[in-house]
């Protein structure tokens, strides 16, 4: 498929899709976030990729926000579209049957920050900024970031981010525990494709089932969530790969997962 805003490429079972808008700093447009969930979409119906790695195209910026030149004139009809069509583009990401990572690359500002905590799990460049600057335009964020954030950092400092609309370091924004993992910007995408490769050679269906429990248990009560685990546990048991899994094991090899 074309794209205007996006590249989609593949390495071996790990996609890397890379948000394209060097001239805006990527940042998210209509049109790119219509680009986004049609590469999601992509990915989606490509059964050989395990994970996907969401980045962003140059060595400044992963997304540097929603576009401002395209929210200025808009009324509140269209801040309300915009918004959702955000909110849909976010849930894809979250929602997508297989494990994204975001590597984020140079500054995550608005729906940057607000994207990279869509995904699973963050791993950032030493030069990433994040931050939550949408006060500072008169607005406030309309991504998800007043509750995605609050929901991983806590609501006092996800309140300080945002009421502030200060940015914070890579390594600030690892203390916050909204990054796993920082490194020099030269071996951000190497060291993110090899903890995509790490788990790509795992059970499919495992790590599939395990997203789903872990976001759909996230706000049940723990009674409820643990008993979607033990159903969701069992599931595990109609595969080949549990058994080749355990069977591995026990013969002491190495699994040949076939994610059935
Ligand atoms: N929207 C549209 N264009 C943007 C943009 C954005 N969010 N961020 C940067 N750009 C554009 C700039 O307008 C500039 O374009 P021109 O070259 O045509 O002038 C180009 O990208 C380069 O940017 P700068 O010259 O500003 O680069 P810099 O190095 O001086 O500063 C920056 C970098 C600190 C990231 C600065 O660009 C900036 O503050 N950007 C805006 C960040 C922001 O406020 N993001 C939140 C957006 S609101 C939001 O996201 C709402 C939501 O929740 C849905």
């Amino acid at each position: 498929m074309e794209f205007k805003n996006i590249l989609l490429s593949a390495e071996g079972e790990i996609g890397i899709l890379t948000i394209n808008r060097p001239k805006a700093l990527n940042a998210l447009n209509i049109e790119t976030l219509q680009d986004i969930q049609m590469g999601i979409q992509e990915v989606k119906g490509n059964p050989a990729l395990k994970v996907l790695i969401l980045t962003g195209a140059g060595e400044k910026s992963f997304v540097a926000g929603a576009d401002i030149a395209e929210m200025k004139g808009m009324n509140s009809i269209e801040a309300l579209n915009f918004s959702r069509l955000g909110h849909l583009t976010l849930k894809m990401i979250q929602d997508l049957d297989r494990p994204v990572i975001a590597a984020v690359n140079g500054f995550a500002l608005g729906g940057g920050t607000e994207i990279a905590v869509a995904c699973d799990f963050i791993y950032a460049s030493e030069n990433a900024r994040f931050g939550l600057p949408e006060v500072t335009l008169g607005i406030f964020p309309g991504f998800g970031g007043t509750q995605r954030l609050p929901r991983l950092i806590g609501k006092g400092r996800a309140k300080e981010l945002i009421f502030s609309g200060k940015m914070v370091s890579a390594q600030e924004a690892f203390q916050m525990g909204i990054v796993n993992k920082v490194f020099p910007l030269a071996s951000l995408m190497e060291e993110t494709k090899k903890a995509a490769a790490q788990i790509a050679g795992n059970g499919t269906i495992g790590v599939r089932l395990a997203k789903t429990v872990i976001d759909a248990g996230f706000n049940l009560d723990l009674t409820e969530a643990c008993s979607l685990e033990s159903y969701a546990f069992s599931i595990g048991f109609t595969t080949e790969d549990q058994r080749e899994g355990m069977t591995a094991f026990v013969e002491k090899r190495k699994p040949n997962f076939k994610g059935k």
